[in-house]
């Protein structure tokens, strides 16, 4: 195999970073194709935690190449500090290790600010990280948008900022009646910041095509999950972009057939932050349980996840849509030793019972079916499974047809479990 894209298969934080990160180990270049710095992808090596937000979780390993494709939103302030911190972490980063798209499109200052005010303000509420995602995305659709290039001449990011912001200068008089930084001010600050990612900016395209041609072994990696994706989502409580297999293709800039192979990184339970319909949503003590063992705080802004229990028929959908031929069903560990454990094997929807959560559903309407769930009390430390484990692994896997792979069982590189071999 020599292309395996990464998908988060629910509402994000699966533990992608983890298994990435231990991928990485197995291949040659790790690709981020889409979002931001919304993503916090956590990798523990050891008594280090470290949290990747821009910068591909590739980077820890000195073998491997990372790349920031044209599809993600690139926010320079945030790159520099976690640029930062990976470097206080002991791990060496160099324009060879690191290689970012000149056509990124840029958060500017105001992005920002309107995803601030439209969440305090706006008709709805999102529960976004705040990092101005949304509406940079915006500006790029609308072909407002400053790619990182337009960062290297100071004349041209002028005259870009100053076309983007005809009408942002309305929203933040008159709508939100709000003081914001000059043209000048984000000029000049944009400008600082882009020459310390020039080194690093590379035509990252003509780069992958290269790589391919020779054969090197590519891992996509995903931020976010099948459920935040701006056309197959909850919408429109999701994420501004493409987060499935499909935003591969466009967002690293890679020709349609050269994508092998799709892990889908499912979390054993069902987490969600932000706002948005949950069927499985605990609100009782199981659910409060369940966050506190399994430390559900979002890594990028420490808000509380949600917790409830796996929904297969998300799951089968989110299968479907993505093409996910494989499954890391992760912190299995967190389930062990609970009682009473529960798993949706459909819903009571419009008078019908359906097994697949299609995109057209209404996901606040519908009725979960419940199964119980043998506990399972695996330490772990043993390469058997119990008979109750293997069959909860089991249940999902004839639910959704599709195998599970990787069987993580802790936040450490060490806790994992591969049933089937990747990068061989
Ligand atoms: P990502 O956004 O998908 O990369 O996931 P996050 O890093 O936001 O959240 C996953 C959290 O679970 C992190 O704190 C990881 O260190 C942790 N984690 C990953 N895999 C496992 C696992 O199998 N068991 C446990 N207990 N924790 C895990
Ligand atoms: P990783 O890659 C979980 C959620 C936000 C909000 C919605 C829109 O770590 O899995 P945005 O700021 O993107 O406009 O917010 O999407 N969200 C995430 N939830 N994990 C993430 O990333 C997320 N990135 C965005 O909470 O509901
Ligand atoms: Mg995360």
């Amino acid at each position: 195999m020599q292309s395996l894209a990464i998908v988060g298969s629910q509402w994000g934080d699966e533990g992608k970073g983890k298994i990435t990160d231990l991928l990485g180990q197995k291949c040659d270049i790790v690709v981020r194709f889409q979002g931001g710095n919304n993503a916090g992808h956590t990798i523990i090596v050891g008594d280090k935690k470290i949290v990747l937000h821009l910068i591909p979780s590739g980077i820890l390993h000195d073998h491997c190449t990372s790349v920031v494709g044209h599809g993600v939103v690139f926010d320079p302030e945030a790159f520099e500090k976690e640029l930062q911190t990976v470097l206080a972490s002991g791990c060496a980063v160099t324009p060879e290790k690191l290689k970012i798209s000149s056509n990124c499109s840029i958060i500017t200052i105001y992005n920002r600010l309107i995803d601030g005010q439209r969440e305090n303000k706006g008709p709805i509420k999102i529960g976004t990280t705040g990092r101005g995602i949304g509406p940079a995305y915006e500006d790029k659709i609308s072909r407002i948008g400053l790619k990182l290039k337009d960062l290297l001449d100071k004349d041209i990011l002028k005259s870009k900022l100053e076309a983007n912001m005809q009408e942002k200068k309305i929203l933040f008089k008159y709508l939100y009646n709000i003081e914001f930084p000059s043209i000048q001010e984000e000029t000049d600050r944009l400008f600082e910041l882009g020459k310390k990612v020039a080194p690093f900016i590379t035509d990252t395209f003509s780069f992958l095509d290269e790589c391919i041609q020779n054969n090197k072994k590519i891992l996509y990696e995903g931020a976010q999950g099948v459920l935040l994706d701006i056309d197959y989502g909850s919408y429109p409580f999701v994420t501004s972009s493409s987060t499935s297999s499909g935003g591969v293709y466009t967002g690293a800039g890679i020709p349609g057939k050269n994508l092998e192979e799709v892990l889908g990184i499912t979390k054993a339970y069902t987490t969600r932050v932000g706002e948005g319909p949950f069927p499985t949503e605990l609100f009782d003590a199981k659910g409060e349980f369940i966050q506190n063992k399994g430390g559900e705080f979002g890594a990028t802004t420490g808000r509380k996840r949600r917790c409830g229990w796996l929904d297969l028929p998300l799951l089968k959908y989110t299968v479907k849509a993505s093409n996910i031929t494989s499954i890391a069903l992760t912190k299995i560990d967190v389930l062990a030793g609970v009682e009473n454990i529960k798993i949706c094997t459909g819903y009571e929807y419009g008078g019908q019972t359906i097994d697949c959560a299609y995109p057209g559903i209404d996901l606040s309407k519908v009725n979960p079916i419940l199964k119980d769930v043998e506990t399972f009390h695996d330490d772990f430390k043993s390469d058997e499974l119990t008979p109750a484990l293997q069959s909860y692994i089991k249940t999902i896997e004839e639910f959704v047809g599709i195998p599970v792979g990787i069987l993580a069982y802790g936040p450490e590189r060490s806790e994992i479990k591969f049933v089937k071999e990747y990068f061989l």
